[in-house]
């Protein structure tokens, strides 16, 4: 059993990681597909607490070489699962400008070293006795028992009417719509504003060797508009009305390529298949008015149904080239 909760903690917390970030990846229903994944083994890895707290206290008690890192592990994992709980069921979303969202992937990428050091130092024998019939038996159980734990939670975040009821379906919160002064303005991990002078300001649109200088007066002159919602991997997302140029309008007409790279001033960038122009809107206005500089002033893009960082802001270059629209990391590192 010893062997088998170890092993089972291991596949549960890289479906769990794995899940999560699939869940920020889309804006769409993969999203919740993964979160249902997700939540089951978050609660699978909670179930294993009595097994796991036999193997855990025997090694504490043998003051094995880094149990205090173990243990550091255990308050990760915790924290998280807490963080995770608390912001599904609505019951602690935010903290301040911290969001329970920010906590529990927060804590979870800390713990990510201390799981790998743990797994490296404690041994994860993988023997065939892991495939018995018993092992699998043990580990439909245990899903099924994690499954209907997070079936009853949701239940009854509905039943009780929780905030969490009221939740999209990538979990995060309603907030400030269609009144732009409330759109909370956040970035992706270490991207600062930038104050952008429009006067000086380009957008330059690079095609093969051409490339055209749009600037900030120019693009004030279209009013393409949409109303679309902004769903931050922070926990919250905004319906808002953006109003500014399709991107497919700043490209030559009947160029062949493949993808489109969109960089901010800031070096920040993200890349779009082609075909995703003419519903890329590079936005000059929100709710009517001119950008400020944490929504990205002078410019910033308008993605709908993409998860917010890919809404790159204070837009300065935009590329069109045959790189394939995957060739990029799948969550951007600054
Ligand atoms: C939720 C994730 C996990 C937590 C919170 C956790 C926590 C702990 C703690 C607190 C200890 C006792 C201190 C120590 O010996 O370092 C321990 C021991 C141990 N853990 Fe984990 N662990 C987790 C996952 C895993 C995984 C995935 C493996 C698979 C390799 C594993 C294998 C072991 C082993 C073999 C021991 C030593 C037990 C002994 O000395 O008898 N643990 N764990
Ligand atoms: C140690 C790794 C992790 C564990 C054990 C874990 C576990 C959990 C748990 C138990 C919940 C609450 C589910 C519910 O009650 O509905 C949750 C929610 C959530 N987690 Fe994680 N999580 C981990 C890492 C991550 C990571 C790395 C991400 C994103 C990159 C993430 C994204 C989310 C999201 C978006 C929710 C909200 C789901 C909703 O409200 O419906 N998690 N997680």
């Amino acid at each position: 059993m010893k062997r088998w909760t170890n092993l089972a903690l291991f596949v549960l917390l890289g479906l769990a990681f794995v899940t999560g970030w699939v869940a920020f990846f889309y804006a769409t229903a993969p999203s919740r597909a993964s979160l249902i994944v997700h939540a089951v083994s978050g609660y699978a890895i909670v179930a294993l607490t009595p097994w796991k707290s036999v193997i855990a206290s025997h090694g504490i008690r043998r003051r094995r070489s880094g149990w205090w890192a173990s243990v550091v592990l255990t308050a990760l994992v915790l924290v998280s699962v807490v963080a995770g709980i608390l912001h599904s069921t609505g019951l602690l979303v935010s903290v301040g400008v911290i969001s329970a969202m920010e906590v529990h992937v927060g804590a979870a990428l800390v713990a990510v070293p201390f799981v790998i050091w743990h797994v490296v130092a404690r041994h994860l024998p993988v023997r065939a006795v892991d495939l018995s019939r018993r092992s699998l038996l043990r580990a439909g159980a245990l899903v099924a028992g994690a499954g209907l734990a997070y079936a009853t939670g949701e239940a009854a975040v509905r039943v009780l009417r929780l905030p969490g009821s009221e939740r999209r379906f990538t979990g995060s919160y309603e907030f400030g719509s269609l009144e732009s002064s409330q759109l909370p303005a956040t970035q992706w991990m270490f991207d600062a504003v930038p104050q952008i002078d429009p006067r000086t300001w380009r957008l330059a649109v690079h095609t093969g060797t051409v490339t055209r200088q749009w600037t900030y007066e120019e693009l004030l002159a279209f009013d393409d508009r949409v109303r679309a919602t902004l769903d931050c991997t922070g926990g919250f997302y905004s319906t808002q009305d953006w109003s500014g140029v399709w991107l497919s309008r700043l490209l030559p007409a009947g160029i062949a390529a493949a993808s489109l790279h969109v960089q901010s001033a800031t070096g920040y960038d993200r890349r779009f298949a082609i075909g995703s122009a003419s519903r890329l809107l590079i936005a000059t206005s929100l709710g009517g008015q001119p950008l400020d500089p944490g929504h990205g002033f002078p410019v910033r893009l308008v993605a709908p149904d993409r998860r917010g960082y890919w809404w790159v802001k204070w837009v300065s270059a935009i590329t069109v080239d045959e790189l394939p629209s995957w060739w990029q990391l799948p969550f951007p590192m600054q």
